[in-house]
This record gives C-alpha cells, sequence and structure tokens, in this order.
C-alpha cells in the first residue's frame, strides 16, 4: 500500500480570503435562478432539501424540553441567507417573524424586495458576514446552511458561542452544511468562492469547544447518487 498523501502545511481554513468570497459570490447573477448557481445547477435539489429540512426540524423540536411541537416558533434567523431560498421554502412556514444575515447586498436585496418583507414576515435583515455579526435579541431557531466554510475555524467557534448567547431558552441552533470527502480526513480548501469544507469530526470539536451540544444529526437522504454530491449533514445544537 502506498503513503497517504502528504498533509498540507498551511490549514485549509489559513487560505480563506473573505474579499475574494464576496467577490465571487458578487459574480453570482441575483436573479430568481440565483439558487441554481448557489446550488449546482440541480432545480430538483432543493425540493429535496428543503423537505428534509422540514422534517429534520419537526423530529428536534420533539427532542427539546418545553419547545412547542405544534404551530409556529417565535423569531428565526437565516444566516448565510443569499436569497432568502430557505427563508421563503422553509423559516417562514415555521417561525412568525424571520431575521436574515447575509453579506452581498444583491443577495438581500432580493429579500427586501420580497412580498415576505412587505408583510412583515421577514424582520430585521444585517448585511454582514457572519465574523461580524452580534445578535441584539434572542432566538427560537437560528439556521445556518451552506455558508460558514467562508468562516475561518476560529470565527466560525466565536460565531457558535455568539449563537449559544443569542438562544431563548427552547432555542435550536441548526447548522446544516456539506461535509468533507477528503480521503485524508482533512477539510477541503475550495478556491473558486474561497471556502472550506469541513470533516463531521472538526464540525462536532468545534461544536463542543463552543459549549454546545448535540441534541441531533444526520445525513440529508434523497440526493440521486448518479450526481456525487457532497454529503449534507444537519447537526441541532443547544447550550451544554
Ligand atoms: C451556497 S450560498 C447558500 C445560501 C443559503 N444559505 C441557502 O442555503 O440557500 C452561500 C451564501 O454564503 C454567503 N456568504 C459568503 N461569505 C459569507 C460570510 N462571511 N458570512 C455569511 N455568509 C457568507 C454568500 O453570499 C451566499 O449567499
Amino acid at each position: 500500500m502506498s503513503d497517504p498523501a502528504p498533509r498540507p502545511a498551511t490549514p485549509p481554513d489559513a487560505r480563506i480570503d473573505h474579499a475574494a468570497s464576496l467577490r465571487y459570490w458578487n459574480s453570482v447573477p441575483a436573479n430568481a435562478n440565483v439558487m441554481l448557481g448557489m446550488l449546482g445547477q440541480y432545480p430538483w435539489y432543493t425540493r429535496i432539501d428543503l423537505r428534509g429540512s422540514r422534517t429534520f426540524l419537526q423530529k428536534v423540536r420533539r427532542l427539546i424540553p418545553d419547545c412547542p411541537t405544534e404551530g409556529k416558533l417565535g423569531r428565526g434567523v437565516d444566516c448565510g441567507a443569499g436569497v432568502g431560498r430557505v427563508t421563503e421554502g422553509l423559516l417562514a412556514h415555521v417561525c412568525t417573524t424571520v431575521d436574515a444575515v447575509e453579506p452581498v447586498d444583491q443577495f438581500l436585496q432580493i429579500i427586501r424586495d420580497s412580498t415576505l418583507k412587505r408583510d412583515g414576515v421577514v424582520g430585521d435583515l444585517y448585511p454582514l458576514g457572519l465574523e461580524h455579526w452580534r445578535p441584539d435579541k434572542r432566538y427560537d431557531l437560528i439556521w445556518t446552511q451552506f455558508c460558514v466554510g467562508h468562516l475561518t475555524d476560529a470565527q466560525l467557534a466565536a460565531y457558535l458561542v455568539r449563537c449559544r448567547e443569542a438562544l431563548t431558552p427552547t432555542g435550536v441552533l441548526v447548522v446544516k452544511e456539506n461535509q468533507s470527502t477528503d480521503p485524508r480526513g482533512e477539510d477541503m480548501f475550495d478556491a473558486e468562492d474561497s471556502s472550506v469544507t469541513r470533516t463531521d469530526e472538526k464540525f462536532r470539536k468545534l461544536f463542543s469547544e463552543s459549549g454546545l451540544v448535540l441534541v441531533a444529526s444526520e445525513l440529508q437522504v434523497g440526493f440521486p447518487r448518479n450526481f456525487r454530491l457532497l454529503p449534507v449533514r444537519f447537526y441541532a445544537l443547544r447550550p451544554v
């Protein structure tokens, strides 16, 4: 058996360049089809993804003592919201009010102009990267999907601590992210959007170091195998 490839000298997250990420996302056209660009040109992907999220959240609500299992939660926030795909397809159905955090203004503008914003379902909008966001209120649900790869490990740990402190007594933080398939078990750097894809082990280490405990974790199922997409994992987290 040949030796495994040498470990990279520079940790993958040290290569993250926020300016390069923002340049990349600003180059993605912010129109109604923007999610196709964000999610690999597969229109069916988002249907499967959102259905999986609804089912996962329903299970999680039953696992949290005193969390209402029926009806809407109070305030949620869509972190790294893009054009509001998750806000519209999930959070607006399960929360009375949904805030959104997103650093790319052309994406946030779509949320600003949406019917959900006019109807008051979408609440406060924060034009910030998650590394700069300081929650100024408490949330019943903090949803963070397909965006923490833009944060370094240290920034992600600090973000997780802030989220932990911003949860209501029955609140929950959900992180839903791609998983590294690197054969050496390393996080993977992607130069295209200057992000890292982390291993399950790395996520669990950062959660535990941030004073969070896993209420539930599972893989998203239902994506056709022939597309060889990265595995996607949900983590539902609460303060230790
Ligand atoms: C793959 S898209 C996911 C959007 C949305 N969460 C979804 O699932 O539809 C990645 C998003 O992360 C945003 N992003 C880039 N850098 C970020 C940062 N530092 N903090 C938060 N979001 C960031 C991008 O602008 C983009 O909207």
